[in-house]
């Protein structure tokens, strides 16, 4: 054999060793394979090559902005990996949650530019929100359209935490008021309003934890007074439904708003 083929073989038994390291990454993501589109298979495989993930198991919920899987991460525990859709006929939603936000800046509606911005929009609302002591699932990483972050729920089992409407509250009015008290402080500590909140973004786990973040405003936002009102009246509607006498959403609202007037 001369020193070429030699030179040759060596290549090809390389080529061959990584191929078959190539397959058995793959079979960490086979669950998702055939659902997700080859450039979000290959944001998958970042996360895995810097550590953040090391597998993606079931699904656990499939909406139309995105899809939220059970993953795992290096050391065996479960994260939450949202994965948005990166064609999506949400955009003029979008759109108005994010254009003058400071932090996102030369925003277009075009989804390949709009969706990244929208999942790290997501991901820096749960980084304030997390750093003001409200709960919500603590961010762990983001590249492009896939977010992953602290998973809310049994990590034993793998069962995630149900929302509250799909749990009997103890102690509902208790639990009203926590709630209002997290509204309260996203606007005074995390300087943030959600804007789509109610019983169907609230999971339970040991008490309230809020999620879907990502069209969560900054409190100078043009419209956050507006939001801020539109989720307080959510959730008084939603905690009258269980019996508890609340107060006025407009005045709970002037409430807090005079917090933020009276420093
Ligand atoms: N960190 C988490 N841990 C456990 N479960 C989660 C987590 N984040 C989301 N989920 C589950 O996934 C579902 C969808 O998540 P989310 O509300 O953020 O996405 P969405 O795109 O708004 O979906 P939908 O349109 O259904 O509201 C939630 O209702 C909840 O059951
Ligand atoms: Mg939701």
């Amino acid at each position: 054999m001369d020193k070429v083929e030699k030179k040759r073989r060596q290549i090809d038994s390389e080529l061959d060793r990584r191929k078959t390291k190539r397959r058995r990454d793959d079979d960490e993501f086979k669950v998702v394979e055939g659902v997700i589109d080859p450039p979000t298979l290959k944001i998958l495989y970042k996360l895995l090559n810097r550590g953040t993930i090391k597998a993606l198991h079931g699904a656990i919920s499939t909406g139309k902005e995105a899809n939220v899987y059970r993953g795992e991460d290096v050391e065996g525990n479960s994260v939450a990996v949202k994965i948005y859709r990166m064609s999506t006929a949400e955009t003029d939603f979008m759109f108005e949650y994010i254009v003058g936000d400071p932090r996102f800046r030369n925003v277009r509606r075009k989804s390949r530019t709009l969706i990244p911005k929208w999942a790290l929009k997501e991901y820096k609302n749960l980084k304030r929100y997390h750093e003001a002591s409200v709960k919500v699932p603590a961010p762990i990483d983001i590249e492009r359209n896939v977010l992953v972050m602290e998973f809310i729920g049994d990590h034993q089992t793998g069962l995630p935490a149900p929302l509250i409407r799909n749990i009997k509250i103890p102690s509902p009015v208790d639990i009203f008021n926590e709630i209002i008290e997290m509204i309260e402080n996203s606007f005074t500590k995390a300087g943030l309003v959600h804007a789509d909140l109610s019983e169907f973004n609230i999971l339970w786990h040991d008490g309230p934890v809020f999620i879907d973040v990502s069209q969560a405003v900054l409190t100078g936002h043009d419209n956050a007074k507006r939001y801020l009102f539109r989720d307080i009246q959510n959730i008084t509607q939603y905690f009258q439904k269980l019996d508890v006498e609340t107060e006025d959403p407009e005045v709970i609202t002037k409430h807090i708003l005079s917090l933020c007037e009276s420093e």
